[in-house]
């Protein structure tokens, strides 16, 4: 009988990652994750109290490296000193999950330029200079790049049809940088939630954490656990789109 390839229970042993927005939600939980699976982690966002507490639990839960860079992924100088700082740290880069996001909630005609140039600045632009910065680096390791998509990504946001297109954007450019980097053995990920009780809506009133209970929609953990299954995929796979939805979701649609 052909001998079987085991399963790896410390996948992620000896790499090294970075993970923008990781100072509260889903990033965090990102960061918790990958340190579990035996990564190293470069923590990245603006508030630096945030990214040390959770540097902190890290490091005595996990025995893990992390690195604090606090970091404006709007700055494209910010986010290059933040892919610098962390191959300097730790010699290598094999995971970069692109998760800064946010969105004000207005209908478009009540806009102002600078709503509409925050949630390009950070969905948008923040996204294509961790990407690019990470990419030479990616390419030397066989590595994953992650983008957090939504499932505004994949359909129409009434709500919010600026934060979809952003979100529209991020699956095209995945997707799109899947077909340019494969030859080179980098793996591109989009994963796609739907509601996820975190922080996220408190630029316009409510965070989703305090307008949903416990249960009724998806955890942040349950979001980092399946980008730990994307990074996880060894050469020749690559997980190019998962999307994460609440099972009754598609009723409601
Ligand atoms: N929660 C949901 O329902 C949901 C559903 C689908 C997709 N998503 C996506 O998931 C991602 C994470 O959101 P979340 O739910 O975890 O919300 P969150 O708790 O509000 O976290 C957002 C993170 O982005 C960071 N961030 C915002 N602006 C930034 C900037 N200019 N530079 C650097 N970091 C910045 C924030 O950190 P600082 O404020 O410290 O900079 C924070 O760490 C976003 O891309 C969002 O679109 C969320």
């Amino acid at each position: 009988m052909a001998e079987r390839p085991s399963r790896r229970t410390d996948p992620l042993d000896g790499q090294a990652a970075l993970v923008t927005g990781a100072s509260s939600g889903i990033g965090a939980e990102i960061a918790r994750v990958l340190a579990e699976d035996g990564a190293d982690v470069a923590v990245a966002a603006r508030r630096t109290d945030e990214l040390e507490a959770l540097a902190e639990d890290i490091r005595e839960e996990y025995g893990a490296g992390v690195e604090v860079v606090p970091t404006d992924v709007t700055d494209s100088d910010a986010v290059a000193a933040l892919v610098e700082a962390t191959v300097e740290r730790f010699g290598r880069l094999d995971i970069a999950v692109c998760n800064a996001g946010l969105a004000v909630d207005e209908p478009v005609a009540d806009l102002t330029d600078e709503e509409y140039g925050l949630m390009r600045g950070v969905n948008v632009d923040g996204m294509f200079y961790t990407a690019r910065e990470a990419i030479p680096h990616l390419t030397e390791t066989a590595g994953h790049l992650v983008f957090m998509g939504s499932m505004s990504g994949n359909h129409p946001r009434p709500a919010n049809p600026v934060y979809a297109a952003t979100k529209w954007w991020t699956r095209g450019f995945a997707i799109s940088l899947q077909a340019s980097l494969g030859e080179d053995d980098v793996a591109v990920s989009t994963v796609n939630p739907t509601e996820v009780r975190t922080e996220f809506g408190s630029e316009s009133g409510t965070p989703s954490k305090d307008a949903f209970e416990p249960g009724e929609v998806t955890e942040a953990i349950e979001v980092a656990d399946a980008v730990a299954y994307m990074v996880r995929q060894e050469s020749p796979n690559s997980i190019t789109s998962l999307d994460l939805y609440r099972r009754d979701k598609l009723s409601h649609f």
